[in-house]
């Protein structure tokens, strides 16, 4: 306790002149700890979420900011699409990544959609040429990606009866 006197006299000694109050006195020092306070802590209470100026992202693609989208493709829609894709084809994608959808662009930040790097598609869903030329990709597409691709994006697949939802031109540009 004597430690606390020098510093009261030193706070007197010097006053600031600008009519703040001087420093408060240094706390007491904790007594050392002795054995009884070697007991065993009781668990610890449950701290409460950290970081209070980054609030939790939105559970709604719709309702993300650029950021929490970023964060989304990444925890969520490389995953789960990553897996559809290498399961269609290992070979080809193998290599799976942001640039798989966005185009190489996505190197740069830029996310853009539908993609100007992906095949472009007949308007319309005129798709019969294609489905021809094309069945196996076009099945995939149609009953993989779109559902898998909407699911992650909290969204409905394309509906042919009511024209809504997520489908090919989410991704596709038309031609
Ligand atoms: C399987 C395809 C796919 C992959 C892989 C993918 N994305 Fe996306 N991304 C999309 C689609 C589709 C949209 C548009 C969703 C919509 O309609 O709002 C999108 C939208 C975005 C957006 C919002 C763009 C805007 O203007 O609103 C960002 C940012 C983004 N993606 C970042 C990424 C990043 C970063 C990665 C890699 C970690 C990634 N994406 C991987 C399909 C993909
Ligand atoms: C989530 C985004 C996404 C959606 C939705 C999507 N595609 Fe694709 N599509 C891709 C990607 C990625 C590729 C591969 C591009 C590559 O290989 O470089 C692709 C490739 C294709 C190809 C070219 C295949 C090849 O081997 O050259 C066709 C055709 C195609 N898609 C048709 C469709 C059709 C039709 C639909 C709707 C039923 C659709 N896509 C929906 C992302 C999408």
């Amino acid at each position: 306790m004597r430690r606390i006197f020098p510093i009261i006299v030193l706070s007197l000694a010097f006053p600031l002149g600008c009519g703040s109050a001087p420093p408060p006195p240094e706390a007491p020092e904790a007594p050392e700890s002795t054995v009884s306070d070697m007991e065993p802590e009781p668990p610890e209470a449950v701290e409460p979420a950290e970081t209070p100026e980054e609030p939790p992202a939105p559970e709604k693609w719709s309702d993300m900011n650029m950021e929490q989208k970023k964060a989304h493709m990444m925890k969520v829609v490389m995953p789960t699409m990553g897996k559809v894709f290498k399961d269609f084809n290992e070979k080809k994608y193998g290599e799976f990544s942001c640039v798989t959808c966005h185009g190489p662009e996505a190197k740069d930040g830029k996310f853009d959609m539908p993609s100007p790097a992906l095949p472009k598609l007949p308007a319309k869903g005129d798709f019969a040429a294609l489905s021809k030329k094309h069945p196996k990709v076009m099945e995939f597409m149609g009953k993989q990606v779109v559902p898998e691709m909407a699911k992650a994006l909290d969204m409905e697949p394309y509906n042919v009866d009511t024209q809504t939802g997520f489908g090919c031109y989410g991704c596709h540009q038309t031609k």
